[in-house]
């Protein structure tokens, strides 16, 4: 095999894109257009351009940014692409930054270690989390997908867990689903959240109940129990979220932490600090924050914080709905 057919299929299996750099007649009869020989006869009769110039050269290396033309037709448009990113703590959600680390900075490809092909122009996260919170950041190319999951009027579910201190009653959940004001009235930053559910998942370490004493002394305030809903995040799907809350939240309490509260959080806008301030209002502090679900789209729970991968055909067709 020679070097170059060697580099091209590995970066293909591993990204599922084209590879970095590839001969021009490969590229060409891949995107269907002859055999290898009936190609080369064409690009020797000058009917390729890459560029905007005549190649007549067939085995010419070219990269996924270079404009190709066939008799005059634009060859192979990528399609978009579609990345489910673990964001960690530390890399704030932007597309560049001079001095902080970016989400961007962590679409490496894992074999090559380099950010080619898998970050290419044009790619950004699909809504914004704060540099501390952790979890699922769509991001694609395909501005289309990001508008609709985004517009202010599709509203959306997230379902995001949270790590509260205090105690969660009755009347938080109550007042998160009526929709509560945040901020003072007529200040600045002050808005009317939609209505929102609050489910608890666990008080100070004992799972929740329904709000009904168990046996075993487990009490949870006017709590919602795992197999009832959170907004939409009913029975099945509350188990298959569970699965990527974080299993030991003793990580993220400080010894002064008397009571803490493990909780689900669905809403359907996104503004600035919007739990971490719904959570303020009710005079509780977030003490860690993780994004679980977009609309459809489940975070992996085999991705560790940091770790990416594209989404399948199926999460795509889904998300496109
Ligand atoms: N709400 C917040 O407070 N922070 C986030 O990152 C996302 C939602």
């Amino acid at each position: 095999m020679k070097k170059d057919e060697r580099t091209d299929n590995v970066q293909d299996k591993v990204t599922g894109r084209r590879p970095v750099r590839e001969r021009l007649d490969k590229r060409l009869a891949q995107e269907g257009y002859g055999t290898r020989s009936e190609i080369r006869k064409a690009v020797r009769a000058g009917r390729v351009s890459v560029n905007g110039h005549t190649e007549k050269d067939p085995g010419r290396q070219i990269t996924p940014e270079d404009e190709i033309f066939f008799d005059g037709e634009r060859v192979g448009r990528e399609t978009s692409v579609y990345y489910m990113l673990n964001k960690p703590a530390g890399v704030i959600t932007a597309t560049e930054d001079a001095a902080q680390r970016t989400v961007l900075d962590l679409l490496r490809d894992p074999v090559t270690e380099t950010a080619e092909p898998v970050r290419r122009r044009g790619i950004f996260p699909v809504g914004r989390l704060d540099a501390d919170t952790e979890g699922l950041l769509l991001i694609t190319d395909d501005g289309q997908l990001a508008h609709r999951l985004l517009a202010p009027g599709r509203h959306v579910d997230k379902v995001y867990y949270a790590l509260v201190s205090g105690a969660v009653t009755n009347e938080d959940v109550r007042l998160f689903s009526d929709g509560m004001q945040v901020g003072a009235e007529g200040s600045q930053d002050a808005f009317r959240a939609l209505p929102a559910e609050l489910m608890i998942v666990s008080m100070n370490g004992k799972n929740a109940a329904g709000g009904a004493e168990k046996p075993d002394g487990d009490r949870v305030p006017g709590g919602r129990s795992g197999e009832q809903a959170a907004g939409n995040t009913a029975g099945k799907e509350f188990e298959e979220l569970r699965m990527v809350i974080p299993v030991d939240p003793g990580r993220y309490l400080s010894p002064e932490i008397t009571e803490y509260t493990q909780t689900l959080v669905t809403i359907r806008e996104g503004k600035y600090h919007q739990i971490k301030r719904m959570f303020a209002a009710v005079g509780k502090k977030v003490l860690y924050l993780k994004r679980l679900s977009m609309g459809p789209l489940r975070l992996d729970p085999a991705l560790e914080p940091g770790q990416f991968r594209k989404l399948t055909e199926e999460e795509i067709r889904v998300l496109q709905g």
